[in-house]
């Protein structure tokens, strides 16, 4: 059993969540379920509340910031619930200790002089919590949250990160840091070569944050502070066995802070550097990315109400691979419901289980051993290949339902041939059990009912058409 650090991004509470955050946390469910099969596994999720971003919606809403923070979170904290995410772990940047952490950790990069003062000046999109240059511009606007952003001056603590340009850009290339997917490594190395300059990791004008310990006019910049939450977890959870992390998930939006400047502080830190960072890709709405400052948001709590969370669950791994970006809808939700889940599992374990009620045939539910087939399919579960696992297992069952209706064992069983058919839905049923198996880190509460009908008979279906 090895020691398996997975997480997601810690979450921006400036908004309620949506349909985008849901995804990142799914994702990582589904490799955290798949992995504690075998493996320790210390699954991390989170709040991210410190910052400009945050401190403008408290004003917009009238709040504290601290309370507005609580407020928000708890709706993460819930949704990880509704979703059914089995994280270990639930960190917030306002937790005290971590707070403790993020000012110790920045006095001894100060104290080891990674850290100096300068003046800067820049374009700043509060969305992103980051600089701009003018070449991500459109038409003058930040892409991502269709926003000018705002011109800033301000005299700030900076990070060297200039330092670790050709480190950082051999850990990449030799995959001591594996960035993928493949495409995203080759970007991030791309934009290494243009060179890498030193970043601000303090703010001036924003004061809900991290003080800088040597420097109390200043807040830590809340990149530093929040990629921070990946160590103080491991201490205030008391996980530091699982230091450094195996994975972590995180969109493309937010891929170079991940790559780049986390490693580079650890690094200056003197820490093990994370071993995978995976990057997934947007929900897109109409073609833009589903965002609150855009306007485009699906509501996952209503989802999940409606159409229950395992078929959220399967609808945002199965409908475009891990890693692009997809656009989303109901319609195409609902297609999968009625087609895959409803008609394709649900109909194959029903039919098979209400055969074996019918021939009132006592058949054996113990333990499947899994075929060389459903070994590949975890395969491409451990490598994030998500949706080419799920195409999969709905290949199985496409043909285990075909089986069915070529064998008709109805008519063996109106034509008095017991053993065949005894023998024929013992194999279906293993084949069912087979996939409960293979869908449990997906679908995990459709694989508990599953089986739990398996054992009962008490027959009821598993989805709902709708
Ligand atoms: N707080 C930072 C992360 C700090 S991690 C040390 C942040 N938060 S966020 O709430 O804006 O985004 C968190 C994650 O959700 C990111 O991985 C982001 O890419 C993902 N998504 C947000 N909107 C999304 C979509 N529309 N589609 C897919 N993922 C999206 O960034």
């Amino acid at each position: 059993m090895a020691n398996k650090f997975i997480t997601t991004p810690i979450y921006y509470i400036n908004d309620v969540p949506h349909l985008g955050h849901a995804y990142t946390s799914i994702a990582a469910d589904v490799l955290a379920r798949y992995e504690r099969s075998d493996n320790n596994v210390f699954f991390l999720t989170g709040t991210d509340e410190h910052g400009a971003k945050i401190a403008q919606a408290a004003e917009k809403a009238g709040e504290e910031p601290k309370k507005f923070a609580d407020n928000i979170s708890a709706k993460f904290e819930s949704l990880t619930k509704t979703l059914n995410i089995s994280n270990d772990a639930f960190i917030r940047t306002t937790d005290s200790r971590h707070e403790k952490y993020v000012a110790d950790f920045l006095q001894d990069l100060y104290d080891k002089k990674f850290i100096y003062k300068k003046q800067y000046e820049g374009l700043y999109c509060v969305g992103c919590e980051k600089y701009l240059t003018e070449k991500e511009l459109v038409e003058g606007k930040c892409p991502d949250h269709d926003k000018v952003p705002e011109k800033q001056c301000e005299e700030n603590w900076f990070f060297k990160l200039s330092e670790f340009s050709s480190k950082i850009k051999k850990l990449i290339e030799d995959d001591t840091i594996e960035i993928r997917p493949q495409s995203r490594k080759n970007e991030i190395l791309g934009k290494i070569e243009l060179g890498l300059e030193d970043v601000s990791i303090s703010r001036k004008e924003v004061s809900w944050g991290v003080k800088i310990p040597w420097d109390e006019s200043q807040t830590v910049y809340v990149w530093i502070d929040a990629l921070l939450n990946y160590l103080s977890a491991t201490e205030i959870f008391d996980k530091k066995d699982f230091w450094p992390p195996t994975i972590h998930l995180v969109g493309r939006d937010i891929m170079w802070f991940h790559a780049v400047i986390w490693p580079a502080i650890l690094l200056a830190a003197g820490q093990d550097l994370p071993k995978k960072i995976f990057v997934q890709g947007y929900f897109t709405a109409d073609g833009k990315k589903m965002s609150k400052t855009i306007g485009n948001v699906i509501d996952p709590v209503k989802l999940v109400e409606k159409y229950g969370a395992d078929t959220v669950r399967y609808y945002v791994l199965r409908d475009f691979p891990f890693g692009e970006d997809g656009d989303v809808s109901i319609e195409k939700l609902e297609a999968r419901l009625n087609g895959d889940l409803a008609g394709g599992l649900g109909n194959l374990v029903q039919r098979v289980l209400s055969l074996i009620k019918q021939n009132s045939l006592e058949l054996s539910t113990s333990g499947v051993n899994l075929s060389a087939k459903g070994k590949d399919i975890n395969k491409l579960t451990e490598d994030l290949k998500f949706q080419q696992a799920l195409i999969e297992i709905w290949k199985l069952i496409a043909d285990a339902n075909q089986e069915i209706a070529k064998t008709e064992p109805w008519k063996l069983a109106k034509e008095g041939k017991k053993d065949e058919v005894k023998s024929f839905l013992q194999s279906q049923l293993s084949k069912v059990l087979e996939i409960a198996d293979l869908v449990t880190p997906y679908l995990p509460e459709t694989a508990e009912e599953i089986k739990k009908q398996a054992k009962s008979l008490d027959l009821k279906p598993i989805f709902d058409k709708v």
